[in-house]
């Protein structure tokens, strides 16, 4: 019989369950260490289980893989933040953003809806671009892109996006690092858009949503400090009083 309760409790406890996979935060230091230590997190503040959204929260946390995720409920953790009732809040780093959903003032709960929000609000220092990750971009309050336009996506081991990556914390709140592959069909009109086409990559551009202009990064090797230089005549305003670039046929966004 002791050892039947034992294997039962196995059982339940590595039972695939939402809830145990998800971090809990009991206080101020934890949150603050949960929130330091990735590019974007998200917090689920639900004052009890059973608030409206918790399980279609646990639902898009489980979905959403590549996201650090946790839950609280702890009064002084929410005072902190500004909490006042249940929300899902979303801390980024790339551009110094808080995204709060208030719970109570959202029309609309499913698990679809806020995988489409956390995916959306995954603004990271380098992001890669696609239709979902470009209303989070173009949403930013940092309104200037760097883009490193390239036939391949994210790949952790490529000399040319790691230099990319090594750069963008040093623009935080400044600039956005945006990694477009132009492979993709659904990028063609950003390749357009700089008047580019897919065999003239790499090349890195600037696309100011302040002017709705862009400026490419003359045809070269590609070197962290090039594209610094790039980035720092851009913000020093010298960029902008060279050659006016083309205006693009039409003015719609990337
Ligand atoms: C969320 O909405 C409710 C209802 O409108 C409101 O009482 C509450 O103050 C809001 N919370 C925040 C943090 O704005
Ligand atoms: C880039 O896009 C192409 C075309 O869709 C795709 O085959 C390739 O896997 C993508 N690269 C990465 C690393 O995502």
């Amino acid at each position: 019989m002791f050892l039947v309760v034992l294997s039962l409790l196995a059982v339940c406890v590595t039972a695939e369950d939402p809830e145990s996979a998800v971090l809990r935060l009991e206080d101020v230091p934890a949150a603050e260490a949960f929130i330091d230590s990735s590019e974007v997190a998200v917090i689920g503040f639900f004052e009890t289980d059973d608030a409206r959204g918790y399980p279609e929260f646990l639902a898009a946390a489980a979905r959403m893989k590549a996201l650090s995720v946790a839950l609280c409920s702890e009064k002084l953790v929410w005072a902190k933040y500004g909490i006042a009732s249940d929300t899902i809040s979303i801390f980024r780093k790339a551009d110094l953003h808080q995204e709060h959903l208030n719970l109570s003032e959202a029309k609309k709960l499913d698990a679809d809806g806020l995988v489409r929000f956390m995916t959306m609000n995954n603004v990271r220092y380098v992001t890669e671009y696609n239709q979902a990750s470009a209303v989070g971009l173009f949403q930013s309050e940092v309104k200037t892109h760097v883009l490193l336009l390239a036939t391949r996506g994210r790949a952790d081991s490529d000399p040319l996006q790691e230099r990319f990556r090594d750069l963008a914390p040093k623009y935080t709140g400044k600039m956005l690092f945006v990694l477009v592959n132009g492979s993709e069909k659904s990028n063609a009109r950003v390749l357009e858009y700089f008047g580019l086409e897919s065999r003239d990559l790499p090349r890195i551009g600037i696309y100011d949503g302040s002017s709705d202009k862009q400026w490419l990064m003359p045809a070269d090797e590609i070197t962290t400090e090039r594209v610094q230089s790039f980035c720092d005549s851009f913000l020093a305003g010298e960029l902008q009083k060279q050659n006016e670039p083309d205006t693009p046929e039409d003015k719609t966004e990337l």
